[in-house]
């Protein structure tokens, strides 16, 4: 073996019939071969595609010979000439079909053993083996692919942002614990036992301390760590394209960027214009139409809200509903009525799941109208509830009695439910939508208290300081996410600048001074001394790239990705670890 005689000419995917007459040095990983006794094809692999080589005794049994004793994933450097394929050879499915190397020279850099699994698209293979050799898994084309628009996606972060003025600036790991929600991983000091840093949630409070540095606009591609429960879109560790600017005083101010950076990604990746600013949905119509803050508006099935029509009637359900704080909504899945009543208990459940005690339902049948609670309501009512819902005969109606908060959830997911099993949603469309003014303020039922709803440094939407004191759920804030394809791709808000609002801020979620001192004492004191007004985002990188690939499983788009249960499976973490290690920082088990 000897590297340094020749360079590859180039990678495999790269020859096209142009190559053809030229001498080529190839290298890669062996994909397949076929010995037909006196002809040996091969598949060589690399990250661009596969070149078939093509090894003839005829020409030279010595070369034919050790070519013979190649097996699959061995890897080699290959020297030859490109020819085209003999007519019955050429496979219209390969970019590289019409050719192929008529190799000279083999030099096995690399035998390699049985892999655990076939490395290929077609193969079923277990999640955990795959993830256990997740080196392997990573050969397959497709995750080659992912990752590779993974990268293109990051380069053209790092080219739009540096056109547009902002700072690439690196904020810490070890630090101290940020508020954005979840749960922190925490890191053990040596020098200082029983104290800790904690992992950030996001760079939050640093990128606002850059803006008081003057710094202006600054954007990172940073890891996050977040200690939640796992879902097919959530990692512990993710990454995201975090971004700050100074100046912005009003949501557009913010998007307008937000929107350049998602269009200059969109054209490159995918080669889709998107148009210059994204349509923009008002939290509230958000969910009293989709039920949900990021709504997948690529179909309808809206909800309608039928409170008034419904109430008076003799159905306790709905009765009780009427009060305060609580609604009837319905959707109208148009043209479903001959669902089954497997498929309509298979709804129920899921209506269930998202915490409501059950739905009615009218089922308009070609041969009549079938109604749990028809009999609580007089003709003329019905008739309304009909009308308000929009039914026609061959449609079905769930309706859902309960908070707003419930039947939003319940119904938004029942929505969705229903499109997905009856395959409404086109999935060959990109839906993107700003939602705007999130209320500033959550009520968390089992602390008793209000919570921010995005991050506690979120600036309420001016015309709404008035509501502060009074009624705070009713102010909205200068928050807003991003949402594609009924995922949240990315969120941020306008921040607070002045010290006494940050303070009224923290007051109304119930910080005392003594945990703002603990917590964010060097943030607030920063407030002090001269604040740029400022406001940013962050996405998701890796939903973004999920969304760009089409897969909906974020372990795809991740080089090597946790399991559900947090455990990296190839390299077995957590672990334990020595004894001495957890002396030497102090910890006891
Ligand atoms: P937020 O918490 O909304 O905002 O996060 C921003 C975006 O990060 C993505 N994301 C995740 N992706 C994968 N796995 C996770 N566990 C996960 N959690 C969040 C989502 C989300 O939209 N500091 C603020 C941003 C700001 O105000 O500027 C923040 O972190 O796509
Ligand atoms: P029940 O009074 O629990 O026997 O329910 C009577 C009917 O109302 C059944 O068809 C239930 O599925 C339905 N139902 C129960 N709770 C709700 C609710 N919160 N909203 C709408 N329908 C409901």
């Amino acid at each position: 073996m000897n590297l340094s005689n020749f360079k590859r000419t180039k990678m495999c995917g790269e020859f096209t019939a142009a190559d053809v007459g030229k001498r080529a040095v190839v290298t890669g990983f062996v994909a397949k071969y076929r010995n037909l006794g006196s002809i040996l094809f091969m598949d060589l692999r690399d990250r661009t595609g596969i070149l078939q080589l093509n090894f003839d005794s005829g020409r030279d049994v010595a070369l034919f010979e050790s070519a013979s004793t190649v097996r699959n994933e061995y890897v080699l450097k290959v020297t030859g000439v490109i020819r085209r394929r003999g007519e019955k050879n050429v496979n219209p499915n390969m970019a590289t079909g019409e050719i192929e190397l008529e190799a000279d020279a083999i030099d096995i850099l690399s035998e390699a053993e049985t892999p655990p699994f076939m490395i290929s698209d077609m193969q079923n293979v277990g999640e955990n083996l795959r993830l256990k050799y997740r080196y392997l898994d990573l050969r397959r084309p497709s995750l080659q692919k992912i990752l590779m628009t993974r990268a293109a996606i990051v380069g053209a972060t790092y080219d739009y942002m540096t056109k547009h003025g902002f700072l690439n600036i690196e904020t810490p790991f070890l630090g101290k614990s940020t508020p954005e929600g979840a749960r922190d991983y925490l890191v053990p000091s040596r020098v200082h036992p029983g104290e800790f840093y904690a992992l950030p949630q996001s760079p939050q409070l640093y990128k606002q301390l850059l803006m008081i540095s003057g710094f202006d606009r600054y954007f990172q591609v940073v890891k996050c760590f977040r200690d939640e429960d796992l879902r097919a879109n959530r990692q512990p560790e993710f990454t995201q394209i975090d971004i700050e600017m100074s100046y912005a005083e009003k949501p557009e101010d913010v998007m307008k960027e937000a929107e350049g950076l998602i269009r200059e990604i969109f054209k490159r990746t995918v080669g889709l214009k998107l148009p210059r600013t994204f349509r923009k949905l008002k939290w509230s119509e958000a969910m009293s139409r989709f039920g949900s803050d990021k709504p997948d508006t690529r179909f309808g099935l809206e909800l309608k809200d039928v409170t008034k029509v419904v109430k008076g009637s003799a159905f306790a359900v709905f009765e009780q509903a009427t009060k305060r704080g609580c609604s009837v909504r319905g959707i109208n899945a148009k043209g479903l009525a001959s669902m089954t009543r497997k498929e309509i208990d298979a709804f129920q459940e899921v209506v269930r799941e998202y915490g409501a005690k059950g739905m009615a339902y009218i089922q308009w049948k070609e041969e009549g109208i079938t109604c749990s609670f028809r009999k609580f309501f007089d003709d003329s009512r019905f008739e309304a509830l009909l009308s308000a819902i929009g039914a026609e005969k061959g449609d079905i109606m769930f309706f859902v009695a309960d908070k707003d908060k419930t039947v939003f959830a319940a119904l938004g997911a029942l929505r969705l439910a229903v499109a997905k099993k009856f395959g409404l949603i086109d999935e060959s469309q990109f839906d993107i939508l700003w939602v705007t003014q999130f209320p500033l303020y959550e009520y968390d039922e089992e602390e008793k208290r209000l919570n921010a709803m995005h991050h506690p440094f979120t600036a309420p939407v001016p015309e709404d300081l008035k509501y502060l004191d009074k009624n705070p759920l009713k102010v909205r804030a200068m928050a807003y996410d991003l949402v594609i394809n009924g995922q949240e791709a990315g969120g941020g808000s306008i921040r607070i600048h002045t010290p006494a609002l940050q303070k009224k801020m923290f007051e109304k979620i119930s910080l005392t001074e003594q945990d703002i001192n603990e917590r964010f004492g060097f943030f607030v004191e920063a407030f002090r001394y001269g604040v740029p007004p400022h406001g940013g985002l962050a996405f998701g990188l890796d939903r973004l790239v999920m969304l760009l690939t089409g897969t909906d499983n974020i372990k795809d788009v991740i080089a090597f990705p946790k399991n559900q249960s947090a455990v990296g499976l190839m390299e077995n973490c957590p672990s334990e670890v020595e004894k001495k290690q957890l002396d030497e920082l102090g910890l006891k088990l």
